[in-house]
């Protein structure tokens, strides 16, 4: 099929969506339910109005707008990914998943492709986790991950509900009917960029991944007893900055103990009461971030955290309130959209690399609903979460290009 895809279109696709973002620049910033990612949603609604998508949300605000096939009573073949962006990110995170699968569907219905089986483009809510802590929320609320209960019970850091940011941004249908059935759908494919430098340093315009990281994150509060920094001798002190610091370090060495070159672990969150020089910390409050392309390593690390707290805390005489928010399992892509992937590539003269995803995306959770796989453009230095973040428009265009004539090749 000879398919031209619109980068006119594209690039000005991509440039709206970086418009909208709730801090001036360097850099976007858009959180789930915030006003620029409300705008950056309406924005998407009347592309996919325009080319003739039927468009569903759910009560999260996941988006589904799908093309129908010859043979509607099919499962459709979906893509997509998320719009919402951590503080200061750049402008490719995501919305290259998302304005490629529009881009996709444009191009076949120009080039006068009917697809059999309906194809779908889906924007997760959330899959980053700023506001509520937790990534993934929309996909893994989909998959059945995350029940209405648990969805009920999510706050920001200042104490609002999910409940009171979804109705404030318009999704009020019930969480009850948020959760798909496996088999929903036929197949899910996943653009993103590579977030990492191995594409661009070999050169290779595509990477087709085999495997996903799964994060497990625990939130920790310290509490010791803050004091004056004059007055309170040293043997004294029950100081949870010190408490914490031994911790995060305790963090690295526990990543580098598993034997396994995958597992990676960061004290992302690490907070300070009350935060004045001449006080002695009192209480910390740390988020812990633990990943592995396998459970076993993963989860082996979090076990030697685990007890590293403990006794870090019995020695410093520190009290301590330990969070398990989640321990995902790891996802491997499917063989069969694998190998469409690559036939495709192979169709199209792209050269490609098979590789592992040390990032998590929607599509961890996809994997548990349909056979799900994700093809990966080069990003430049493998920069990404930085305003700096880029990736070439011929780089897009290939990944497009890929999507579009997979999602042929499996809607046919
Ligand atoms: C996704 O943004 C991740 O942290 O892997
Ligand atoms: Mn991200
Ligand atoms: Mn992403």
């Amino acid at each position: 099929m000879n398919l031209s895809l619109d980068s006119g279109a594209m690039v000005a696709d991509l440039a709206a969506i970086a418009a909208h973002s709730d801090t001036p620049g360097p850099g976007v910033t858009r959180l789930v339910y915030g006003a620029a990612d409300l705008r950056a949603r309406a924005y998407l609604r009347e592309r996919c109005r325009e080319a003739g998508l039927e468009l569903r949300e759910d009560g999260l605000g996941n988006l589904f707008a799908r093309w129908h096939g010859s043979e509607p009573e099919l499962p459709a073949v979906a893509s997509g990914s998320h719009i919402d962006a951590i503080p200061h990110a750049g402008r490719f995170d995501g919305v290259v998943g998302v304005i490629g699968a529009l881009e996709a569907i444009r191009a076949l219905q120009r080039a006068g492709f009917r697809p059999r089986h309906s194809i779908e483009l889906i924007l997760f809510t959330s899959e980053e986790p700023t506001r509520f802590g937790i990534g993934c929320l929309g996909s893994r609320a989909l998959s059945g991950a995350l029940s209405p209960e648990q969805l009920r019970g999510l706050h920001d850091s200042e104490g609002r509900s999910l409940e009171s940011w979804r109705s404030e941004a318009q999704f009020v249908a019930p969480l009850e009917e948020v959760r798909l059935p496996v088999g929903s759908y036929a197949a899910f494919i996943e653009v993103h960029i590579e977030q990492g430098p191995l594409l661009e340093a070999e050169l290779v315009p595509i990477g087709v991944v085999r495997a996903i990281a799964a994060p497990a994150t625990l939130q920790l509060r310290l509490t010791g007893q803050t004091g004056h920094a004059g007055a309170v001798l040293m043997p004294e002190r029950r100081d949870a900055l010190l408490a914490g610091a031994e911790i995060a370090l305790a963090v690295e060495s526990a990543a580098l103990s598993t034997g396994s070159p995958h597992t990676v672990a960061t004290t992302g969150i690490f907070q300070i009461e009350p935060g004045a020089v001449n006080a002695i910390p009192g209480r910390a409050t740390l988020a812990i971030d633990v990943r592995d392309i396998a459970a076993a390593p993963r989860d082996q690390a979090l076990a030697t955290i685990r007890s590293a707290i403990e006794s870090i805390c019995g020695r410093r005489h520190i009290e301590y309130d330990l969070h398990l928010l989640n321990a995902d399992p790891p996802a491997s892509c499917h063989p069969d959209v694998i190998e469409a992937i690559i036939k495709t590539c192979d169709d199209l003269s792209l050269p490609r690399m098979m590789m592992v995803s040390r990032a998590y995306h929607d599509s961890l959770f996809m994997a548990s609903l349909c056979p799900t796989a994700m093809i990966f453009i080069p990003c430049r230095g493998g920069v990404s979460h930085r305003p700096d973040e880029e990736a070439s428009l011929e780089h897009i265009l290939q990944g497009t290009a890929l999507l579009a004539h997979t999602l042929a090749r499996l809607s046919a």
